[in-house]
């Protein structure tokens, strides 16, 4: 089997254009991916993408951001702050997590604060678990322990989570057909969606499950990370300069670091015909292409001082901040809206009011609005369980009054 990989920007940005280019990363991440939307090719995953997009439509984010993110950031930064101390890599998770489990339509049992939290950690340890499933590509670690732990914790979440999420969507829907409550009671999530829409996608029950698994581990996972890296890249920038704070240049640091440290950085599709792309490479019928989106994102063709992070950096016209990070082409992320935000015009001249930000930016600025510094008494390390460069602890601490 031949396999070639691309790695300047341009290749990619063609290649992920190409319909003959099929997804190819994530058969051994079968017991969570199989039949999700990341998988699908052609007509099938037209079909689901453009039932799954309805929920993300321009100005769904804009709404969110202005009604409620800025609180479950505030306010999932808050026992942190108290105690004084805490980790990016826990504290990303439980702020996104929840955010995730609405897109997906998973419901958490409501309670008490410490019920809530509880379930938020279940939720976090399901996500982790399901992502480390999804990349066993990547994994260091024996892939049949793996699976049998990610098998265990599918099994877990579909008792615990998803089967009462389902009843709840399924009366909803039945009070729905009969006319007894409109189309805007109806709750906006992916969960919501492929159960309307069943037999028009060919859906079971396997296939809900793992999609709504999917989408809980693949905004969370790459969120968290995103943060992470951010408030890394940024600790590490302004602390020989004095750097602003201002919303409208954290979101260019959280670019510049989304095209350092892309969550994915390499994605990767076998070709279904002989492809010829536009710089002139030819591909192979069966080629396996690995897209090098971490080494594309740092083509001095494309970007000035490629390895160096500076988030004032002039781009091309052409050319998103992040470069590659969000993907490309059918399978772009269907959440860069609400990790990412929407590109200010430049630093400073957007009124707050009127810009989306994106989760990653509102979770810096809070973060830095908290006084989060890095933990002087415990150095942030790599995540040992994964070939990624993702850190695995980033421990931080807040001034106490
Ligand atoms: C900083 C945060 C994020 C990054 C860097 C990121 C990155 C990516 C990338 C690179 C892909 C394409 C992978 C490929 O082509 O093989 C992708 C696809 C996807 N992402 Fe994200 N993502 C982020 C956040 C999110 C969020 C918050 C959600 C949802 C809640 C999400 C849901 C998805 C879905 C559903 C797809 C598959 C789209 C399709 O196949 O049509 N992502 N993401």
């Amino acid at each position: 089997m031949t396999t070639i990989t691309l790695d300047r920007y341009a290749d990619v940005r063609d290649a992920f254009r190409q319909h003959d280019l099929r997804q190819d990363m994530y058969d051994a991440g079968g017991l969570v991916m199989a039949d999700c939307l990341l998988v699908l090719h052609g007509a099938e995953h037209r079909v689901r993408r453009r039932v799954e997009n309805r929920l993300f439509r321009r100005g769904t984010f804009r709404h969110w951001e202005h009604s409620f993110l800025r609180d479950v950031v505030r306010d999932t930064l808050v026992p942190f702050v108290a105690a004084g101390r805490g980790d990016l890599v826990e504290i990303g998770y439980r702020t996104v997590m929840n955010l995730t489990a609405m897109v997906a339509g998973v419901d958490r049992p409501t309670g008490s604060d410490a019920e809530m939290i509880a379930a938020t950690d279940e939720l976090y340890r399901f996500a982790k678990k399901f992502s480390e499933g999804a990349t066993l590509v990547h994994t260091t670690r024996d892939p049949r322990e793996v699976q049998a732990e990610v098998q265990a914790a599918l099994d877990e979440f579909d008792a615990t989570f998803l089967q009462p999420s389902i009843a709840r969507r399924q009366a909803l829907l039945a009070r729905f057909d009969a006319g007894e409550i409109t189309e805007d009671e109806l709750p906006r999530d992916v969960l919501t969606a492929l159960l309307r829409h069943r037999d028009e996608l060919g859906v079971d029950d396997d296939v809900i499950r793992r999609e709504c698994a999917f989408y809980l581990q693949a905004g969370s996972h790459s969120t968290a990370n995103a943060f992470t890296h951010a408030a890394h890249d940024y600790f590490t920038w302004s602390a020989d300069r004095d750097a602003s704070t201002d919303p409208a240049l954290l979101q260019r640091c959280v670019y510049e670091s989304l095209r350092l440290h892309p969550a994915s950085p390499v994605a990767q599709r076998r070709a279904l015909a002989p492809i010829r792309l536009r710089g002139g490479t030819e591909i192979a019928e069966g080629t396996v292409v690995v897209m090098d989106l971490a080494g594309a994102n740092r083509d001095a063709a494309v970007f000035d001082r490629p390895l160096e992070y500076d988030p004032l950096r002039e781009v091309p016209d052409d050319v998103p901040r992040w470069g590659h990070a969000f993907g490309g082409g059918m399978h772009a992320c269907i959440g860069t809206e609400l990790a990412g935000g929407v590109p200010g015009p430049s630093t400073g001249t957007a009124g707050e009011g009127e810009q989306v930000l994106g989760t990653v930016t509102l979770m810096l600025g809070a973060l830095l609005a908290a006084g989060g510094h890095p933990d002087p008494d415990g150095p942030a390390e790599r995540d040992p369980h994964s070939a990624r460069e993702h850190f695995g602890r980033y421990p931080v601490a807040f001034p106490t009054s």
